[in-house]
C-alpha cells in the first residue's frame, strides 16, 4: 500500500476519484471574497471571514482523501497595496485562525508550514506562525502550506540572493547551479510541485503565484467565489484533473 493510500480516511472511489494519479500537491488561489461580500451589501471583511469557513471544509476534504500538500495563497506581496484597514483585518483574521484552529489541526495530524517572506508581518502573527509550525512539525498527515507575503518573483529574487551569497562564500561554484540547486533555495524546497492549481471567482490569472513550481501544473478555473467553495467542489476539481492527459512536453 502506498503512503498516500494509508493516509486516506475515506474510500475515495465512492467520490468518483481514482486512487492512482491523485495529485500529491494542490495549490489554491482563493479569490472572490470581496465580490461575495459586495453581493450581500456587506464589507469586504465579511467576505474574508466567510472565506475562512470555506477553508475549513476544503482542508478537511483534502486531509480525508489523502492529499499530501495543500498550498493556499492567503496574502500576496501585492496585497499590501490594499487599504490599511483591510490589510490589518486580514492579518488579524490569520492570527485568530491560527489561535483557534492550530490545535484541532494538530489533532488531525496536519502539519502547518508557510512560504513567503515573513519578516514584514506583524510580530503577533509571526509568533502564532512559529507556535503553530513548531506544534505540528512532526505530523505526517496533510501539509497545510500557507503563502503569506508571498510572491513568485520575490521568492525567486530571494533565492538568487541566497545563491549569490553561497557563491561569494565559496560554498558552491557556478558549475553547481542547475534546476535542482535552484529548487533547494526556493521557499518550497523539498516540496513536490503542485500537479493542480485551482483559482476561484472566474479570474484567469496567475497573480505572481508559484511561478517556478507551476511549469507543468494543470489549471482549474471556476466561477465560484471563494466563500462558496467547499470540499465537494475540491473533489469536482480533482475529478476534472484526473481526466487530463499530462504529457510534460513529450508525446
Ligand atoms: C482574495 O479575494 C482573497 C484574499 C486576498 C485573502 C484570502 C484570505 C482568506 C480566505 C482568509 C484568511 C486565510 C487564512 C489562511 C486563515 P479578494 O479580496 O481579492 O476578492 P475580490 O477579488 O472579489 O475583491
Amino acid at each position: 500500500m502506498t503512503r498516500q493510500k494509508m493516509k486516506q480516511t475515506i474510500d475515495i472511489e465512492t467520490l468518483g476519484l481514482k486512487p492512482e494519479g491523485l495529485p500529491k500537491h494542490i495549490a489554491i488561489i482563493m479569490d472572490g471574497n470581496g465580490r461575495w461580500a459586495k453581493k450581500r451589501l456587506m464589507p469586504r471583511s465579511f467576505g474574508h471571514r466567510a472565506g475562512v469557513e470555506a477553508l475549513r471544509s476544503v482542508i478537511r476534504t483534502a486531509s480525508d482523501i489523502g492529499i499530501e500538500v495543500l498550498t493556499l495563497y492567503a496574502f500576496s506581496t501585492e496585497n499590501w497595496n490594499r487599504p490599511v484597514e483591510e490589510v490589518s483585518g486580514l492579518m488579524q483574521l490569520m492570527v485568530e485562525y491560527l489561535k483557534r484552529e492550530a490545535r484541532a489541526l494538530h489533532e488531525n495530524n496536519v502539519k502547518i508550514t508557510t512560504i513567503g517572506d515573513l519578516s514584514r508581518l506583524e510580530g503577533k502573527l509571526i509568533d502564532e506562525i512559529q507556535w503553530a509550525t513548531e506544534l505540528t512539525k512532526d505530523n505526517d498527515g496533510l501539509n497545510l502550506n500557507i503563502a503569506l507575503n508571498y510572491g513568485g518573483r520575490d521568492e525567486l529574487t530571494r533565492a538568487i540572493k541566497k545563491i549569490a551569497s553561497a557563491l561569494d562564500m565559496g560554498k558552491i561554484s557556478s558549475e553547481d547551479i542547475d534546476t535542482a540547486l535552484v529548487e533547494e533555495y526556493l521557499d518550497t524546497a523539498g516540496v513536490p510541485d503542485p500537479e493542480l492549481l485551482i483559482r476561484t471567482s472566474g479570474e484567469y490569472r496567475f497573480s505572481n503565484f508559484m511561478l517556478w513550481q507551476t511549469a507543468y501544473t494543470e489549471f482549474y478555473f471556476t466561477n465560484t467565489l471563494w466563500p462558496d467553495f467547499n470540499g465537494d467542489l475540491l473533489v469536482e476539481a480533482i475529478r476534472d484533473y484526473q481526466k487530463r492527459d499530462r504529457r510534460f512536453g513529450s508525446l
